[in-house]
């Protein structure tokens, strides 16, 4: 157990919170404010103790001068003053004097949020490289610093483990239930059932090496499933293929053979986005010149029996290329599979979480992780960096 805000003393206090406001934004406007939602207990509950709240975050990659405009936080400062109904004071500084007098002036109650932290990462990499005279002047900033920031919480940044090493630290709400919920999964209610997709068999390595010895079953969807088909011997046609990791499949599916499960049949199509062929055939059927973009029917019907009969379903990565509605049916169809299911269900992170949220799933999930590459790490079963300077209590 974490120490947690709840164990601090934040009564005029000039308490830090890193949230991780990185959230899709499309022509300047948000397009999922979840992330901000997920941040407001935490906030909301420093302001209830009287703490003067100072936010930070970061926005995107910046690499260049024109990322800047991109990734400023000022939209995010909008939305939050709506979410909050209290008044946010957005300060386009990450360091100096005008930060400096705004966190000086600042009243108990009263919220300011500091642009994206991301911002230092222009000259030099500071916050990514987690720059050691950063991290101490942000934390020459506040009284005591509170990590709520799981989507980050994989990184090693000043704004996170830079800050912390620097002053008191606490974990805030999201964190804690993330890892509570996260939790679950190393005493699963069985069977427990993985569902794995997304593109890269790569990003997936540490995770399928950690699950495949706690799971029952690992059911296998997504452009990745076409290098465990071709690690078969099946031909895939023009489907993707991840070429360095096929030995790594053939490994896997020789060890435990009995436990991974691969699609039976798929959709396949000429084109993604000008298709003039769309079909559903057997796996052992994929033309030359035609690519996999989603599971098939029969595939459908065998994982949602094997979904049904689970206490706990994990799922990472959609089983196909839902952002296209005709390739979208394999993650549509087992989202609701799941959601009707009574098992616990834990959604992953990234796109997962994106999809069951535009196709109506999201809140009929035990939970949907705020972390895409956090919670890969999670499960990885690896230490988590973010948490490295935060006290544990009995
Ligand atoms: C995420 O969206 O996964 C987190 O905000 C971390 O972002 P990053 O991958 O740019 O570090």
């Amino acid at each position: 157990m974490y120490k947690t805000i709840k164990d601090l003393d934040l009564d005029n206090k000039k308490v830090i919170i890193r949230c991780d406001f990185n959230v899709p934004i499309q022509d300047g406007k948000i397009v999922d404010d979840n992330r901000i939602v997920q941040s407001l207990q935490t906030i909301n509950y420093a302001i209830s103790k009287n703490a003067k709240v100072i936010l930070m975050s970061h926005l995107g990659r910046i690499k260049t001068e024109e990322d800047l405009k991109k990734n400023s936080l000022e939209v995010v400062a909008k939305r939050l003053q709506e979410l909050l109904d209290t008044k946010v004071i957005f300060v386009r500084q990450t360091r100096g004097k005008e930060l400096e007098d705004c966190i000086h002036a600042l009243q108990p109650k009263e919220v300011l949020l500091m642009e994206n932290t991301r911002f230092e990462d222009l000259n030099g990499k500071k916050e990514s490289s987690n720059d050691e005279g950063l991290g101490k002047y942000w934390a020459s900033l506040g009284d005591v610093f509170v990590n709520d920031a799981f989507g980050t919480i994989h990184r090693e940044h000043a704004s996170n483990v830079g800050i912390s090493a620097h002053l008191e630290s606490a974990i805030g709400f999201l964190i804690e239930k993330e890892l509570e919920e996260l939790g679950k999964l190393n005493h699963p209610k069985r069977e427990f059932v993985v569902l794995l997709g997304g593109s890269k068999v790569s990003d997936k390595i540490g995770v399928i090496k950690n699950l495949v010895t706690k799971a029952d079953k690992i059911l296998i969807g997504g452009g990745m499933s076409y290098t465990f088909l071709k690690a078969k011997g099946y031909e895939i046609g023009q489907s993707l293929l991840d070429e360095e990791n096929i030995s790594f499949c053939k490994d896997v599916l020789s060890q435990y053979e009995e436990k991974i499960y691969l699609p039976v049949d798929t959709v396949v199509t000429d084109n993604i986005d000008e298709k003039n062929i769309v079909k559903n055939v057997s796996i052992d059927q994929i033309d030359s010149d035609l690519m996999g973009v989603d599971i098939g029917s029969k595939t459908i019907e065998a994982y949602s029996n094997l979904v049904k009969q689970a206490g706990t379903v994990l799922w990472n990565g959609p089983l196909g290329v839902y952002e296209v509605d005709a390739f979208a049916k394999g993650t549509k169809a087992l989202l609701k599979a799941v959601s009707e299911s009574s098992a616990v269900s834990i959604l992953g992170g990234g796109d997962i979480v994106a999809a069951a949220t535009e196709f109506g799933y999201k809140d009929k999930v035990t939970h949907a992780s705020t972390g895409g590459g956090a919670t890969l790490t999670y499960l990885e079963g690896v230490a988590l960096p973010g948490l490295k300077n935060i006290a544990e209590k009995e």
